[in-house]
């Protein structure tokens, strides 16, 4: 297993290339379920995730290629089943319900365990398809949907969900009448999704606000589209620059997809402004120790709760991380306390007393977003940081030594001895 190393104190300059969004391009991937034929979309990241998706619509009967574009065709889809091999390394699959089942009438798809920020059930998913008309059962660890035609609804999420709205917006584009979202997610992910559902020649409105309305129609054609820039792998190098003392700017971005993470990080002292859509972010030379809690969108991201955690393990006083989306996904404290951090956990909380610095140890990576706060606190560790299971990071963050390295990082990939 690679291992990452970081020799950390280089205050990085220049500017990092910013990669499609891993969270959009996935629901606009399970989308192309929707409708038969040959779709294309630009900007998809070479990620691992990504292409989990695309075995997981290979299996199905799809037929893809990823070079520049992502291209697949969806003509010749023979069986409507995520099996249990791809959902385990990804729960994302679980996006290919809704589509199956409105195309399909059918769908059959692992349930996807626990993972390492909480238990993450789905049962939103299935109560809003169940409101729709689904049949829906569970046999040896699957999902067992059926429905002769879904039918509209007015479904009320009791908590907002990312891909419960997705799932549920995609299901609604082809049953009969209207069904209403209430409390959706407003992320712009959903947006993208909207936007590319409607160039499909479905009928929605209201996506980015907590009421979508979609009027089902019969069929839908096949389209194309272009990924969104992934605003968490911005906000991650937007952190570099803070922690490392650094100067970057970064482009293509989306600042009002940023705004809740530009504020927090101006509060803690750093110099951000957007030019000609690039965005520049300048690091004090104190990090100022603020509080930050965890929203749904247009909220602070709890995506980048880890990262943000790093940083304030050197401010100049006391934070109060509060997690708000899921219950535990604070498992990289630890690996930061190897690194020196001081940190308290009491539940959902975490107090950070900024330390004057961080020094290099073998860490290890417990899922994608606590990966990249330990590389954030590596490359602002005094010595060598050695992070193990980088397979994590992998499923997320496009080429992350080769960018980091050409704005002054000291990182490399080692192949594990054992
Ligand atoms: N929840 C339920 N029941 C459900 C669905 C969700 O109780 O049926 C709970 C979850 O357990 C959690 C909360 O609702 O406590 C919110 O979860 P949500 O459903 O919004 O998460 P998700 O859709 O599974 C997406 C992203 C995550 C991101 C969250 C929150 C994708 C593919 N994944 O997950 O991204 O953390 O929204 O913004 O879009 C990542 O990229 O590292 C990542 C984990």
């Amino acid at each position: 297993m690679d291992k990452l190393m970081i020799e950390g104190g280089v205050p990085l300059t220049g500017h990092i290339p910013i990669s499609g969004a891993k969270n959009a391009a996935l629901p606009l991937m399970a989308s192309s379920l929707l409708a038969s034929g040959k779709h294309t979309l630009a900007n998809v990241p070479r990620l691992r995730d990504i292409r989990t998706m695309q075995r997981l619509l290979g299996h199905m009967g799809a037929e893809s290629e990823h070079d520049d574009q992502f291209r697949i065709d969806t003509s010749h889809i023979h069986r409507p089943e995520a099996p249990y091999e791809l959902v385990k390394t990804m729960r994302a699959s679980v996006l290919v319900l809704g589509p199956l089942l409105a195309r399909y009438q059918r769908a059959r798809v692992s349930l996807p365990g626990g993972c390492a920020i909480g238990a993450r059930p789905i049962n939103l998913h299935l109560k809003g398809l169940e409101r729709m008309g689904a049949e829906i059962q569970l046999e040896h660890g699957y999902v067992i949907a059926e429905a002769k035609r879904l039918q509209g609804a007015t479904i009320t999420f009791d908590q907002v969900t990312v891909t419960g709205t997705e799932n549920l917006m995609m299901a609604a584009c082809l049953a009969a009448g209207v069904t209403v979202l209430e409390n959706a997610a407003r992320e712009p992910e959903v947006l993208a999704l909207a936007e590319y559902l409607g160039q499909m020649g479905a009928r929605i409105r209201g996506a980015g606000t907590p009421q979508i309305t979609i009027e089902g129609v019969s069929d839908l054609k096949p389209g194309s589209y272009t990924v969104i820039p992934d605003r968490i792998e911005t906000g991650t190098y937007m952190i570099a620059a803070a922690i490392t003392g650094g100067h970057l700017t970064l482009s293509p971005c989306r600042p009002e997809h940023l705004e809740a993470v530009t504020g927090k990080l101006k509060a803690a002292g750093a110099a951000i402004k957007v030019e000609d859509g690039i965005l520049d972010v300048q690091a004090a030379s104190d990090i100022r120790s603020i509080d930050m809690k965890t929203w749904p969108f247009p909220g602070f991201p709890t995506d980048m709760q880890a990262q943000f955690m790093s940083l304030m393990t050197l401010g100049n006083g006391v934070s109060l991380i509060t997690e708000q989306i899921f219950e535990n996904r604070f498992m990289h404290v630890l690996e930061l306390k190897r690194l020196g951090a001081d940190i308290n956990l009491d539940g959902r909380n975490a107090v950070v007393r900024g330390v004057s610095s961080l020094s290099g140890a073998p860490v290890m990576a417990t899922d994608l977003r606590a990966s990249a706060s330990l590389v954030l606190a590596g490359l602002a560790a005094d010595g060598v940081t050695e992070i193990s299971r980088i397979y994590h990071l992998d499923r997320g963050y496009e080429t992350i030594e080769q960018k980091l390295e050409a704005v002054g990082a000291r990182i490399w990939r080692e192949k594990d001895q054992e």
